[in-house]
């Protein structure tokens, strides 16, 4: 492996420390009436996971002169809406699966009623931390809390998986596939340069955001063709969650319109797009390597 990649990879695991420690401290019950609502949420938040968005997050403000005190808390609303996403992606309402970050999904092991409701708090939760972040001024963490309103939305996420669900039996065109995944995936990967930039004092209009953005808009699109590959190739141990669920709900992914093969270049030349688009940026090292992991992962 190379050294930059190794290097990568200890780095993401000190982050993923970082990172968990400050989930946990939003994980912590009141009072006994509400444990069983904090003990499902910390079930799937302190679970694992490979922690990408919060990385994403952090380490674009540290790339822009940023503090890690700033970014911190919007970073964790992040890994909490995305967790939740998972939460519900997984009731059998929706993909009906039984596993998830190494462990039995959350209703399998709370029941459905207080799995949706874990997932309902942790979404309201990310709302709160990311509006009360104390380390950024009140128009960044509004202009935060927006950001993550439409990525998380119906514009967002819950648009792409409304688009996913429609595309079970049913094919869409792969115009509509490119929205639905970049909706799905994307939006949360997309916002997440989006408040490292924020946090590190850059707004929307800045360069330095629309470089973070046309590169996370093609590592988000290469992320769901690699998470449709592996769900068609990949093993149920190694990803810690369920595979074959896509051919077996009929759903429309990359693997409708290409081979694995075809999808494997379609994703590399995301990548290269991706490195390509960041690489004008100081101090870029890390998301190059990141993209590069992105593409090479097997979980
Ligand atoms: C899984 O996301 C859901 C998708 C958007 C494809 P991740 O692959 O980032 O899952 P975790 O956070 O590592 O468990
Ligand atoms: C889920 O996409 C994306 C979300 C918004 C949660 P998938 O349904 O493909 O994710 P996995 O494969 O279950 O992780
Ligand atoms: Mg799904
Ligand atoms: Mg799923
Ligand atoms: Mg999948």
């Amino acid at each position: 492996m190379k050294e930059s990649m190794t290097l990568l990879k200890q780095t993401m695991t000190l982050h993923a420390e970082r990172v968990e420690k400050a989930l946990a401290a939003y994980t912590q019950a009141p009072d006994e009436d509400l444990q069983i609502l904090f003990d499902a949420e910390e079930y799937s938040l302190l679970a694992g996971g490979k922690r990408i968005r919060p990385f994403l997050v952090n380490e674009v403000c540290r790339m822009l002169g940023g503090n890690e005190s700033a970014s911190m808390p919007f970073a964790c609303a992040l890994e909490m809406i995305h967790t939740y996403s998972l939460i519900h992606d997984d009731l059998p309402c929706m993909d009906d699966d039984d596993l998830r970050r190494g462990k039995p999904t959350n209703h399998k092991k709370f029941g459905y009623a207080n799995a949706l409701l874990a997932g309902d708090a942790l979404l309201t939760k990310a709302f709160f931390v990311a509006s009360s972040n104390p380390n950024v001024d009140r128009a960044t963490a509004a202009e935060a809390v927006l950001l993550l309103s439409e990525a998380a939305g119906e514009i967002g996420m819950i648009g792409g998986q409304i688009m996913d669900l429609a595309g079970e039996h049913k094919k869409l065109s792969l115009e509509q596939l490119h929205r639905l995944h970049s909706m799905k995936t994307g939006a949360l990967i997309r916002v997440a340069v989006q408040l490292g930039a924020l946090a590190a004092g850059f707004d929307r209009d800045s360069d330095e955001m629309r470089s973070a953005v046309a590169y996370a808009e093609k590592i988000g699109l290469c992320f769901q063709v690699i998470d449709d590959i592996l769900d068609a190739t990949g093993s149920e141990e190694e990803l810690g969650k369920s595979v074959g669920g896509d051919a077996e709900h009929e759903k429309t992914t990359f693997l409708s319109y290409y081979s694995v093969e075809g999808a494997k270049e379609y994703a590399a030349l995301l990548t290269a797009e991706a490195i390509s688009a960041i690489s004008p940026m100081k101090d870029s090292e890390v998301l190059t390597d990141l993209a590069v992991y992105l593409l090479e992962r097997t979980y």
